[in-house]
Protein backbone atom coordinates (compact mmCIF):
# COMPACT_ATOMS: atom_id res chain seq x y z
CA UNK A 1 0.00 0.00 0.00
CA UNK A 2 2.93 2.35 0.84
CA UNK A 3 4.72 1.64 -2.22
CA UNK A 4 1.68 2.08 -4.23
CA UNK A 5 1.21 5.79 -2.46
CA UNK A 6 5.01 6.58 -2.75
CA UNK A 7 4.37 5.41 -6.40
CA UNK A 8 1.74 7.73 -7.10
CA UNK A 9 3.35 10.61 -6.05
CA UNK A 10 6.47 9.92 -7.70
CA UNK A 11 4.15 9.93 -11.15
CA UNK A 12 2.30 12.71 -10.04
CA UNK A 13 5.52 14.50 -9.65
CA UNK A 14 7.52 13.29 -12.81
CA UNK A 15 4.20 14.30 -14.86
CA UNK A 16 4.44 18.04 -13.47
CA UNK A 17 8.07 17.88 -14.33
CA UNK A 18 7.48 16.12 -17.43
CA UNK A 19 4.57 18.99 -18.92
CA UNK A 20 7.47 21.51 -17.21
CA UNK A 21 9.56 20.37 -19.24
CA UNK A 22 7.54 20.41 -22.52
CA UNK A 23 6.75 24.06 -21.72
CA UNK A 24 10.17 25.20 -21.40
CA UNK A 25 10.82 23.36 -24.65
CA UNK A 26 8.01 25.49 -25.85
CA UNK A 27 9.70 28.58 -25.11
CA UNK A 28 12.18 27.36 -27.32
CA UNK A 29 12.05 29.18 -30.64
CA UNK A 30 14.45 26.49 -32.63
CA UNK A 31 12.40 23.68 -31.29
CA UNK A 32 8.85 24.63 -31.36
CA UNK A 33 7.98 24.11 -34.78
CA UNK A 34 9.57 20.23 -34.60
CA UNK A 35 7.40 19.82 -31.29
CA UNK A 36 4.22 21.01 -32.20
CA UNK A 37 4.01 18.38 -34.98
CA UNK A 38 5.01 16.13 -31.95
CA UNK A 39 3.29 17.06 -28.98
CA UNK A 40 0.60 13.99 -29.29
CA UNK A 41 3.33 11.75 -29.51
CA UNK A 42 5.18 13.26 -26.39
CA UNK A 43 2.21 13.65 -24.03
CA UNK A 44 1.37 9.63 -23.80
CA UNK A 45 5.18 8.78 -23.88
CA UNK A 46 5.77 11.23 -20.53
CA UNK A 47 2.78 9.61 -19.19
CA UNK A 48 3.45 6.00 -19.49
CA UNK A 49 7.05 7.28 -18.33
CA UNK A 50 5.13 8.59 -15.20
CA UNK A 51 3.22 5.48 -14.74
CA UNK A 52 6.50 3.71 -14.46
CA UNK A 53 8.61 5.77 -12.79
CA UNK A 54 8.02 3.54 -9.86
CA UNK A 55 10.67 1.02 -11.18
CA UNK A 56 13.27 3.94 -10.96
CA UNK A 57 12.99 3.29 -7.35
CA UNK A 58 13.04 -0.49 -7.02
CA UNK A 59 14.81 -2.61 -9.33
CA UNK A 60 15.72 -6.16 -9.16
CA UNK A 61 18.85 -7.51 -6.54
CA UNK A 62 21.25 -7.70 -9.62
CA UNK A 63 20.28 -4.99 -11.32
CA UNK A 64 22.37 -1.98 -12.06
CA UNK A 65 20.90 1.46 -12.61
CA UNK A 66 22.66 4.30 -12.25
CA UNK A 67 21.21 7.04 -9.43
CA UNK A 68 21.21 10.05 -11.20
CA UNK A 69 21.52 12.78 -8.33
CA UNK A 70 24.41 11.42 -6.83
CA UNK A 71 27.22 12.98 -9.87
CA UNK A 72 30.33 13.78 -8.07
CA UNK A 73 33.79 14.55 -9.39
CA UNK A 74 34.97 12.01 -12.11
CA UNK A 75 37.64 9.91 -11.07
CA UNK A 76 40.06 10.80 -13.70
CA UNK A 77 43.61 12.07 -13.01
CA UNK A 78 44.87 12.58 -9.16
CA UNK A 79 46.71 16.09 -10.36
CA UNK A 80 43.62 17.53 -11.58
CA UNK A 81 40.00 17.58 -10.54
CA UNK A 82 37.72 16.28 -13.25
CA UNK A 83 34.21 17.47 -13.23
CA UNK A 84 31.60 16.34 -15.91
CA UNK A 85 28.63 16.48 -14.01
CA UNK A 86 25.94 18.11 -15.70
CA UNK A 87 25.39 21.54 -14.88
CA UNK A 88 21.51 21.70 -13.56
CA UNK A 89 20.53 19.60 -10.52
CA UNK A 90 19.78 16.45 -11.79
CA UNK A 91 17.71 15.47 -8.90
CA UNK A 92 13.92 15.91 -10.48
CA UNK A 93 14.97 13.83 -13.86
CA UNK A 94 11.82 13.08 -15.37
CA UNK A 95 12.02 9.96 -18.14
CA UNK A 96 10.45 8.28 -20.33
CA UNK A 97 10.34 4.73 -21.12
CA UNK A 98 12.36 4.08 -24.35
CA UNK A 99 10.06 3.08 -27.23
CA UNK A 100 11.71 1.52 -30.48
CA UNK A 101 11.83 3.45 -33.73
CA UNK A 102 8.93 2.93 -36.00
CA UNK A 103 9.71 -0.10 -37.78
CA UNK A 104 8.61 1.08 -40.99
CA UNK A 105 11.11 3.79 -40.65
CA UNK A 106 14.33 3.22 -43.53
CA UNK A 107 17.53 1.69 -41.75
CA UNK A 108 20.20 4.37 -40.87
CA UNK A 109 23.00 2.48 -42.52
CA UNK A 110 26.70 3.02 -41.12
CA UNK A 111 28.97 2.93 -43.87
CA UNK A 112 32.67 2.12 -43.55
CA UNK A 113 34.71 5.79 -43.20
CA UNK A 114 36.92 4.81 -46.39
CA UNK A 115 33.64 4.78 -48.38
CA UNK A 116 31.90 7.95 -47.61
CA UNK A 117 31.34 10.25 -50.59
CA UNK A 118 31.38 13.98 -50.64
CA UNK A 119 27.79 14.66 -49.62
CA UNK A 120 27.54 12.24 -46.63
CA UNK A 121 31.05 13.69 -45.14
CA UNK A 122 28.79 17.83 -46.13
CA UNK A 123 26.08 16.83 -43.85
CA UNK A 124 28.02 15.12 -41.16
CA UNK A 125 29.96 17.98 -40.98
CA UNK A 126 26.91 20.06 -40.78
CA UNK A 127 25.14 17.98 -37.92
CA UNK A 128 28.31 17.89 -35.50
CA UNK A 129 29.47 22.01 -36.60
CA UNK A 130 25.76 22.78 -34.95
CA UNK A 131 26.33 20.04 -31.91
CA UNK A 132 29.02 22.09 -30.99
CA UNK A 133 27.81 25.35 -31.12
CA UNK A 134 24.91 24.47 -28.94
CA UNK A 135 25.17 25.40 -25.31
CA UNK A 136 26.26 22.91 -21.75
CA UNK A 137 22.83 23.62 -21.07
CA UNK A 138 21.87 21.74 -23.78
CA UNK A 139 21.99 18.22 -23.54
CA UNK A 140 22.79 17.77 -27.40
CA UNK A 141 25.93 19.75 -27.30
CA UNK A 142 29.14 18.04 -28.04
CA UNK A 143 30.27 18.85 -24.29
CA UNK A 144 27.63 17.29 -22.80
CA UNK A 145 27.85 14.26 -25.27
CA UNK A 146 31.25 13.60 -24.67
CA UNK A 147 31.06 14.07 -21.00
CA UNK A 148 28.35 11.18 -20.30
CA UNK A 149 30.71 8.87 -21.50
CA UNK A 150 33.46 10.96 -19.30
CA UNK A 151 30.59 10.33 -16.37
CA UNK A 152 30.19 6.85 -16.72
CA UNK A 153 33.66 5.29 -17.73
CA UNK A 154 35.20 6.86 -14.99
CA UNK A 155 32.61 6.16 -11.77
CA UNK A 156 30.61 9.92 -11.80
CA UNK A 157 27.45 8.01 -11.11
CA UNK A 158 26.73 5.40 -7.97
CA UNK A 159 24.84 2.70 -8.46
CA UNK A 160 20.95 3.32 -7.35
CA UNK A 161 21.14 2.62 -3.44
CA UNK A 162 24.63 2.21 -2.86
CA UNK A 163 27.71 4.01 -2.56
CA UNK A 164 29.65 1.94 -5.20
CA UNK A 165 30.49 3.84 -8.38
CA UNK A 166 28.94 2.40 -11.23
CA UNK A 167 31.61 1.78 -13.75
CA UNK A 168 30.70 0.57 -17.72
CA UNK A 169 34.41 -0.45 -18.63
CA UNK A 170 35.93 -4.04 -17.91
CA UNK A 171 32.85 -5.93 -17.49
CA UNK A 172 29.56 -7.81 -19.73
CA UNK A 173 28.09 -3.59 -19.22
CA UNK A 174 30.97 -2.52 -22.15
CA UNK A 175 29.35 -3.38 -25.51
CA UNK A 176 25.71 -2.71 -24.52
CA UNK A 177 26.58 0.94 -22.75
CA UNK A 178 28.41 2.25 -25.63
CA UNK A 179 26.03 1.11 -27.90
CA UNK A 180 23.73 2.79 -26.19
CA UNK A 181 25.83 5.57 -26.10
CA UNK A 182 26.11 6.26 -30.00
CA UNK A 183 22.84 5.08 -31.30
CA UNK A 184 21.43 8.20 -29.15
CA UNK A 185 24.40 10.38 -30.40
CA UNK A 186 23.58 9.40 -34.12
CA UNK A 187 20.02 10.02 -33.71
CA UNK A 188 20.67 13.18 -31.78
CA UNK A 189 23.25 14.54 -35.10
CA UNK A 190 20.34 12.72 -37.42
CA UNK A 191 17.87 15.49 -35.33
CA UNK A 192 19.99 18.75 -35.32
CA UNK A 193 19.93 18.63 -39.40
CA UNK A 194 16.12 17.16 -39.76
CA UNK A 195 17.46 14.16 -41.44
CA UNK A 196 16.27 10.85 -39.80
CA UNK A 197 18.06 8.67 -42.21
CA UNK A 198 21.50 10.03 -40.93
CA UNK A 199 24.08 7.34 -39.61
CA UNK A 200 27.36 7.48 -37.93
CA UNK A 201 30.32 6.11 -39.69
CA UNK A 202 32.36 3.10 -38.36
CA UNK A 203 36.03 3.12 -38.75
CA UNK A 204 37.12 -0.43 -39.71
CA UNK A 205 40.54 -0.77 -38.73
CA UNK A 206 40.07 -4.46 -38.26
CA UNK A 207 40.60 -4.83 -42.58
CA UNK A 208 43.91 -3.49 -44.61
CA UNK A 209 41.87 -0.70 -46.21
CA UNK A 210 40.68 0.43 -42.64
CA UNK A 211 44.74 0.51 -40.48
CA UNK A 212 44.71 4.05 -41.39
CA UNK A 213 43.51 7.17 -39.79
CA UNK A 214 40.75 7.50 -41.49
CA UNK A 215 41.04 10.44 -44.18
CA UNK A 216 38.10 12.95 -43.13
CA UNK A 217 39.22 12.70 -39.21
CA UNK A 218 41.77 14.54 -40.44
CA UNK A 219 40.05 17.57 -41.08
CA UNK A 220 38.09 19.83 -39.45
CA UNK A 221 35.84 19.37 -38.09
CA UNK A 222 36.81 16.16 -37.27
CA UNK A 223 40.51 16.62 -36.64
CA UNK A 224 41.30 17.15 -33.34
CA UNK A 225 44.50 18.56 -31.93
CA UNK A 226 45.50 16.19 -29.20
CA UNK A 227 46.48 12.92 -30.88
CA UNK A 228 50.04 11.61 -32.05
CA UNK A 229 51.21 13.16 -35.18
CA UNK A 230 53.56 10.07 -35.70
CA UNK A 231 50.66 8.04 -36.23
CA UNK A 232 48.55 10.45 -38.91
CA UNK A 233 48.55 8.75 -42.42
CA UNK A 234 50.39 6.55 -43.41
CA UNK A 235 51.20 5.25 -40.21
CA UNK A 236 49.44 1.67 -39.76
CA UNK A 237 47.36 1.38 -36.81
CA UNK A 238 49.09 -1.18 -34.18
CA UNK A 239 46.13 -3.33 -33.19
CA UNK A 240 48.62 -4.22 -30.02
CA UNK A 241 49.82 -0.77 -29.30
CA UNK A 242 52.05 -1.16 -25.82
CA UNK A 243 53.06 2.11 -23.86
CA UNK A 244 56.38 2.41 -22.23
CA UNK A 245 58.54 -0.81 -22.47
CA UNK A 246 59.61 -1.93 -18.80
CA UNK A 247 63.12 -0.53 -19.55
CA UNK A 248 62.69 2.00 -21.12
CA UNK A 249 62.98 5.64 -18.30
CA UNK A 250 60.52 7.22 -20.19
CA UNK A 251 56.70 7.29 -20.37
CA UNK A 252 56.71 7.11 -24.30
CA UNK A 253 55.14 4.01 -25.88
CA UNK A 254 57.05 2.22 -28.06
CA UNK A 255 56.24 1.50 -31.54
CA UNK A 256 55.78 -2.45 -33.10
CA UNK A 257 58.90 -1.23 -35.96
CA UNK A 258 57.31 -3.35 -38.43
CA UNK A 259 57.16 -2.55 -42.14
CA UNK A 260 53.32 -1.88 -42.76
CA UNK A 261 52.82 -5.02 -44.87
CA UNK A 262 54.17 -7.15 -41.30
CA UNK A 263 51.79 -4.75 -39.47
CA UNK A 264 48.88 -5.55 -41.48
CA UNK A 265 49.66 -8.98 -41.37
CA UNK A 266 50.02 -8.85 -37.45
CA UNK A 267 46.86 -7.15 -36.95
CA UNK A 268 45.14 -9.57 -38.79
CA UNK A 269 46.22 -12.23 -37.21
CA UNK A 270 45.64 -10.16 -33.62
CA UNK A 271 41.66 -10.14 -34.71
CA UNK A 272 41.66 -14.02 -35.54
CA UNK A 273 42.31 -14.46 -31.96
CA UNK A 274 40.26 -11.57 -30.22
CA UNK A 275 36.95 -12.66 -32.64
CA UNK A 276 37.67 -16.37 -33.56
CA UNK A 277 40.30 -18.47 -31.23
CA UNK A 278 40.50 -16.81 -27.93
CA UNK A 279 36.80 -15.71 -27.85
CA UNK A 280 34.96 -19.00 -28.21
CA UNK A 281 32.85 -18.50 -24.99
CA UNK A 282 29.86 -15.82 -23.87
CA UNK A 283 32.18 -14.68 -21.04
CA UNK A 284 35.51 -14.25 -23.08
CA UNK A 285 34.00 -11.85 -25.56
CA UNK A 286 31.29 -10.36 -23.48
CA UNK A 287 33.21 -9.81 -20.13
CA UNK A 288 32.66 -10.91 -16.17
CA UNK A 289 28.96 -10.55 -14.92
CA UNK A 290 28.78 -7.16 -13.33
CA UNK A 291 25.42 -6.71 -10.56
CA UNK A 292 24.21 -4.18 -8.27
CA UNK A 293 25.27 -4.10 -4.95
CA UNK A 294 29.35 -3.97 -3.32
CA UNK A 295 29.91 -7.74 -3.59
CA UNK A 296 28.32 -7.60 -7.41
CA UNK A 297 31.39 -5.84 -8.90
CA UNK A 298 33.50 -7.75 -11.21
CA UNK A 299 36.51 -6.92 -13.00
CA UNK A 300 36.91 -9.01 -16.07
CA UNK A 301 36.95 -7.79 -19.80
CA UNK A 302 36.45 -9.67 -22.68
CA UNK A 303 39.07 -10.21 -25.27
CA UNK A 304 37.86 -6.72 -27.89
CA UNK A 305 37.44 -4.39 -25.22
CA UNK A 306 41.08 -5.68 -24.00
CA UNK A 307 42.86 -5.16 -27.52
CA UNK A 308 42.17 -3.61 -29.82
CA UNK A 309 39.67 -1.45 -28.52
CA UNK A 310 41.89 -0.22 -25.36
CA UNK A 311 45.35 -0.47 -27.59
CA UNK A 312 43.72 1.81 -30.21
CA UNK A 313 42.44 4.86 -27.79
CA UNK A 314 46.53 4.72 -26.82
CA UNK A 315 47.45 4.93 -30.45
CA UNK A 316 45.63 7.64 -31.33
CA UNK A 317 45.84 9.51 -28.12
CA UNK A 318 49.02 12.46 -27.71
CA UNK A 319 52.12 11.97 -27.37
CA UNK A 320 52.29 15.00 -25.74
CA UNK A 321 50.81 13.70 -22.61
CA UNK A 322 52.68 11.21 -22.14
CA UNK A 323 51.16 10.16 -18.71
CA UNK A 324 47.75 8.79 -19.91
CA UNK A 325 48.04 10.08 -23.79
CA UNK A 326 44.90 11.94 -23.42
CA UNK A 327 42.27 12.75 -25.23
CA UNK A 328 41.70 9.35 -26.78
CA UNK A 329 44.02 7.55 -24.38
CA UNK A 330 42.17 7.84 -21.17
CA UNK A 331 38.63 7.33 -20.41
CA UNK A 332 37.76 11.12 -18.94
CA UNK A 333 38.63 12.73 -22.02
CA UNK A 334 38.46 10.03 -24.96
CA UNK A 335 34.86 10.95 -26.38
CA UNK A 336 36.00 15.29 -26.53
CA UNK A 337 37.67 14.01 -29.99
CA UNK A 338 35.63 13.03 -32.91
CA UNK A 339 37.29 9.79 -33.89
CA UNK A 340 35.71 8.31 -30.86
CA UNK A 341 32.75 8.10 -32.57
CA UNK A 342 33.32 5.86 -35.31
CA UNK A 343 36.07 4.18 -33.07
CA UNK A 344 32.90 2.82 -30.99
CA UNK A 345 30.94 2.23 -33.99
CA UNK A 346 33.30 -0.99 -34.91
CA UNK A 347 33.15 -2.04 -31.71
CA UNK A 348 29.60 -2.20 -32.48
CA UNK A 349 30.05 -3.50 -35.34
CA UNK A 350 32.27 -6.21 -34.28
CA UNK A 351 29.73 -6.98 -31.54
CA UNK A 352 27.60 -8.13 -34.31
CA UNK A 353 30.30 -10.05 -35.98
CA UNK A 354 30.56 -11.84 -33.31
CA UNK A 355 27.44 -12.82 -32.61
CA UNK A 356 26.46 -14.06 -35.94
CA UNK A 357 29.77 -15.78 -36.21
CA UNK A 358 28.84 -17.95 -32.49
CA UNK A 359 25.18 -19.05 -33.82
CA UNK A 360 23.40 -15.56 -31.73
CA UNK A 361 24.57 -16.29 -28.42
CA UNK A 362 23.18 -14.04 -26.43
CA UNK A 363 23.15 -12.81 -22.26
CA UNK A 364 20.24 -14.81 -20.97
CA UNK A 365 20.92 -13.32 -17.15
CA UNK A 366 17.90 -11.34 -16.02
CA UNK A 367 20.31 -8.86 -14.13
CA UNK A 368 22.13 -8.23 -17.71
CA UNK A 369 18.68 -7.77 -19.49
CA UNK A 370 17.19 -5.21 -16.94
CA UNK A 371 20.05 -3.21 -15.78
CA UNK A 372 19.41 0.12 -17.81
CA UNK A 373 20.46 3.75 -17.96
CA UNK A 374 19.34 7.34 -19.03
CA UNK A 375 20.09 9.06 -22.28
CA UNK A 376 18.60 11.98 -23.87
CA UNK A 377 17.33 11.61 -27.54
CA UNK A 378 17.07 14.06 -30.26
CA UNK A 379 13.68 16.01 -28.95
CA UNK A 380 15.34 16.64 -25.37
CA UNK A 381 13.52 13.63 -24.05
CA UNK A 382 15.46 11.48 -21.07
CA UNK A 383 14.78 7.67 -22.12
CA UNK A 384 15.27 5.02 -19.79
CA UNK A 385 16.57 2.06 -21.82
CA UNK A 386 17.41 -1.37 -20.83
CA UNK A 387 19.80 -4.14 -21.89
CA UNK A 388 17.49 -6.02 -23.55
CA UNK A 389 16.31 -3.18 -25.91
CA UNK A 390 19.83 -2.57 -27.85
CA UNK A 391 20.16 -6.59 -28.71
CA UNK A 392 18.88 -6.04 -32.13
CA UNK A 393 19.82 -3.15 -34.11
CA UNK A 394 17.23 -3.97 -36.62
CA UNK A 395 14.47 -3.02 -34.25
CA UNK A 396 16.72 0.19 -33.57
CA UNK A 397 16.30 1.09 -36.79
CA UNK A 398 20.06 0.63 -37.78
CA UNK A 399 22.57 -1.52 -40.13
CA UNK A 400 26.30 -1.73 -41.32
CA UNK A 401 26.95 -1.87 -44.18
CA UNK A 402 29.07 -5.49 -45.18
CA UNK A 403 32.69 -5.49 -45.60
CA UNK A 404 34.56 -8.41 -45.41
CA UNK A 405 36.47 -9.21 -42.76
CA UNK A 406 40.12 -11.01 -43.93
CA UNK A 407 40.54 -11.58 -40.44
CA UNK A 408 38.57 -14.98 -40.23
CA UNK A 409 40.92 -17.06 -42.14
CA UNK A 410 44.23 -15.58 -40.46
CA UNK A 411 44.89 -18.53 -38.00
CA UNK A 412 48.27 -17.88 -36.97
CA UNK A 413 51.65 -20.20 -37.26
CA UNK A 414 53.76 -21.38 -34.44
CA UNK A 415 57.23 -19.27 -34.90
CA UNK A 416 59.39 -22.02 -34.63
CA UNK A 417 58.97 -26.10 -35.68
CA UNK A 418 56.94 -27.23 -33.29
CA UNK A 419 59.66 -30.58 -32.65
CA UNK A 420 62.68 -27.56 -32.31
CA UNK A 421 59.98 -26.11 -29.26
CA UNK A 422 59.38 -29.49 -27.48
CA UNK A 423 63.03 -30.07 -27.04
CA UNK A 424 64.08 -26.92 -25.57
CA UNK A 425 61.42 -26.81 -23.16
CA UNK A 426 61.94 -30.51 -21.87
CA UNK A 427 64.78 -29.00 -20.45
CA UNK A 428 63.47 -25.93 -18.94
CA UNK A 429 63.65 -25.54 -15.40
CA UNK A 430 60.61 -24.10 -13.42
CA UNK A 431 60.53 -20.23 -12.28
CA UNK A 432 57.84 -20.46 -9.27
CA UNK A 433 55.29 -17.66 -8.62
CA UNK A 434 55.72 -16.31 -5.20
CA UNK A 435 53.19 -16.95 -2.83
CA UNK A 436 51.83 -13.27 -2.26
CA UNK A 437 52.13 -12.52 -5.58
CA UNK A 438 54.97 -11.77 -8.23
CA UNK A 439 55.83 -8.52 -9.69
CA UNK A 440 55.55 -8.18 -13.24
CA UNK A 441 58.94 -5.98 -13.12
CA UNK A 442 60.30 -8.30 -15.73
CA UNK A 443 59.13 -11.76 -17.97
CA UNK A 444 57.62 -13.98 -15.69
CA UNK A 445 57.43 -17.85 -17.18
CA UNK A 446 55.70 -20.52 -15.12
CA UNK A 447 54.50 -24.51 -15.66
CA UNK A 448 50.77 -24.65 -15.56
CA UNK A 449 49.60 -28.00 -15.24
CA UNK A 450 46.04 -29.47 -16.77
CA UNK A 451 43.57 -31.29 -15.15
CA UNK A 452 42.63 -32.58 -18.07
CA UNK A 453 44.24 -34.27 -21.30
CA UNK A 454 43.29 -35.15 -24.61
CA UNK A 455 39.76 -34.24 -24.55
CA UNK A 456 37.48 -35.22 -27.65
CA UNK A 457 35.94 -32.56 -30.04
CA UNK A 458 32.71 -32.41 -28.55
CA UNK A 459 34.20 -32.05 -24.65
CA UNK A 460 35.91 -29.31 -26.17
CA UNK A 461 33.28 -27.48 -27.86
CA UNK A 462 31.34 -27.75 -24.83
CA UNK A 463 33.84 -26.54 -22.53
CA UNK A 464 36.53 -24.22 -23.77
CA UNK A 465 40.10 -24.48 -21.63
CA UNK A 466 40.51 -21.38 -19.96
CA UNK A 467 44.24 -20.14 -19.04
CA UNK A 468 43.44 -17.71 -15.82
CA UNK A 469 45.95 -15.20 -14.74
CA UNK A 470 44.51 -14.30 -11.56
CA UNK A 471 44.54 -11.74 -9.07
CA UNK A 472 46.22 -9.17 -11.23
CA UNK A 473 46.44 -6.27 -9.19
CA UNK A 474 47.52 -3.07 -10.58
CA UNK A 475 48.47 0.17 -8.73
CA UNK A 476 46.34 3.37 -9.26
CA UNK A 477 46.65 5.42 -12.00
CA UNK A 478 49.17 3.30 -14.22
CA UNK A 479 48.90 2.13 -17.45
CA UNK A 480 49.84 -1.82 -17.71
CA UNK A 481 49.81 -4.11 -20.40
CA UNK A 482 51.93 -7.49 -20.91
CA UNK A 483 51.14 -10.49 -23.41
CA UNK A 484 50.34 -13.77 -22.48
CA UNK A 485 52.59 -16.53 -24.59
CA UNK A 486 52.25 -20.19 -24.48
CA UNK A 487 55.44 -22.67 -24.54
CA UNK A 488 57.94 -20.38 -26.23
CA UNK A 489 60.93 -20.78 -26.87
CA UNK A 490 62.14 -17.19 -27.28
CA UNK A 491 59.98 -14.07 -25.49
CA UNK A 492 62.26 -11.38 -27.17
CA UNK A 493 61.15 -12.71 -30.75
CA UNK A 494 57.13 -12.73 -29.54
CA UNK A 495 54.09 -10.65 -30.59
CA UNK A 496 50.68 -11.45 -31.41
CA UNK A 497 51.52 -12.83 -35.24
CA UNK A 498 52.91 -16.06 -33.56
CA UNK A 499 50.48 -18.69 -32.05
CA UNK A 500 51.64 -19.06 -29.05
CA UNK A 501 50.21 -15.56 -28.44
CA UNK A 502 47.24 -16.88 -26.23
CA UNK A 503 45.81 -13.11 -25.53
CA UNK A 504 47.03 -9.31 -24.13
CA UNK A 505 45.83 -7.70 -20.92
CA UNK A 506 45.24 -4.04 -21.30
CA UNK A 507 44.06 -1.62 -18.59
CA UNK A 508 43.46 1.83 -19.17
CA UNK A 509 44.13 3.62 -15.64
CA UNK A 510 41.60 2.53 -13.54
CA UNK A 511 40.95 6.29 -12.19
CA UNK A 512 42.00 7.74 -9.01
CA UNK A 513 41.07 6.13 -5.53
CA UNK A 514 41.42 9.32 -3.78
CA UNK A 515 38.32 10.33 -5.21
CA UNK A 516 36.85 7.36 -3.75
CA UNK A 517 38.30 7.63 -0.16
CA UNK A 518 37.28 11.51 -0.38
CA UNK A 519 33.76 10.89 -1.27
CA UNK A 520 33.70 7.92 1.00
CA UNK A 521 32.89 5.39 -2.49
CA UNK A 522 33.68 1.64 -2.16
CA UNK A 523 36.79 1.66 -3.84
CA UNK A 524 36.76 1.21 -8.08
CA UNK A 525 39.81 -1.21 -7.33
CA UNK A 526 39.76 -4.91 -7.75
CA UNK A 527 42.20 -7.42 -8.53
CA UNK A 528 41.52 -8.43 -12.31
CA UNK A 529 41.23 -12.43 -13.57
CA UNK A 530 42.45 -12.12 -16.82
CA UNK A 531 40.94 -15.51 -19.01
CA UNK A 532 41.98 -16.82 -22.20
CA UNK A 533 40.36 -19.06 -24.14
CA UNK A 534 43.54 -21.72 -25.58
CA UNK A 535 41.94 -25.09 -26.83
CA UNK A 536 42.51 -23.87 -30.35
CA UNK A 537 46.10 -23.22 -29.50
CA UNK A 538 46.74 -25.97 -27.73
CA UNK A 539 45.73 -28.39 -30.48
CA UNK A 540 47.62 -25.80 -32.77
CA UNK A 541 50.90 -26.14 -30.66
CA UNK A 542 50.78 -30.15 -30.45
CA UNK A 543 50.33 -29.56 -26.79
CA UNK A 544 46.81 -31.11 -26.40
CA UNK A 545 48.18 -34.38 -24.94
CA UNK A 546 50.77 -32.64 -22.12
CA UNK A 547 49.96 -32.52 -18.42
CA UNK A 548 51.48 -29.11 -18.33
CA UNK A 549 52.39 -25.60 -20.61
CA UNK A 550 55.02 -23.53 -20.21
CA UNK A 551 53.49 -19.70 -19.89
CA UNK A 552 54.96 -16.69 -20.27
CA UNK A 553 54.16 -13.01 -19.23
CA UNK A 554 55.34 -10.51 -20.83
CA UNK A 555 55.50 -6.76 -19.70
CA UNK A 556 54.50 -4.46 -22.13
CA UNK A 557 54.32 -0.91 -20.24
CA UNK A 558 56.40 0.53 -17.31
CA UNK A 559 52.99 0.34 -15.36
CA UNK A 560 54.07 -2.90 -15.05
CA UNK A 561 56.68 -2.67 -12.80
CA UNK A 562 54.58 -1.97 -9.72
CA UNK A 563 51.74 -4.56 -11.19
CA UNK A 564 51.41 -8.35 -9.32
CA UNK A 565 50.11 -11.44 -10.20
CA UNK A 566 48.71 -14.14 -7.54
CA UNK A 567 49.45 -16.95 -10.59
CA UNK A 568 48.14 -18.78 -13.14
CA UNK A 569 45.83 -21.62 -13.44
CA UNK A 570 43.57 -24.02 -15.89
CA UNK A 571 39.68 -23.60 -15.83
CA UNK A 572 36.76 -24.79 -18.20
CA UNK A 573 33.86 -22.89 -19.25
CA UNK A 574 30.82 -23.74 -20.62
CU1 LIG B 1 34.14 3.78 -22.81
CU2 LIG B 1 36.28 3.29 -25.92
O1 LIG B 1 35.58 3.57 -24.18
Amino acid sequence: MEAKKLGLVLGISTIVAAFTMVLHLLEAPQVQHALLGEFNFIIPAMLKGASSSGKYQQGKAGVLLPNLTSCHESMGRSDLPVYCCPPMNQSDVAFIDFQFPDPSLPLRVRRPTHLLDENYIAKYKKAITIMKSLPDTDPRSYTRQANLHCLFCTGAYNQQHSNSPLNIHRSWLFFPWHRMLIYFHERILGGLIGDDTFALPFWPWDIPEGMVIPEMYMKAPFFHEARDISHFPPSVVDLDYSCTAPSSDDYGCFESGLGPEDQVYTNLVMMYNQMVAGAKKMELFMGCPYKAGEGGSCNGPGTLELAPHNTVHKWVGSNLNPGSREDMGVFYSAARDPIFYPHHANIDRLWEVWTKLHGNKVITDPDWLDSSFFFYDEKLLLNKIRIRDVLSITRLRYAYEKVDFPWLNNRPRPSVPLEVARNVLKTRQNAKLQRNGRFLDSTLRTRVNRPKVRRTKKEKDEEEEILVVHGIDVPEERYVKFDVYVNVVNETLMNPRFREFAGTFVHIDPGVIRVAREANLETLRKKTDLKLGISELLEDLEADGDDSIWVTLVPRSKGCINATVDGLRIEYIR
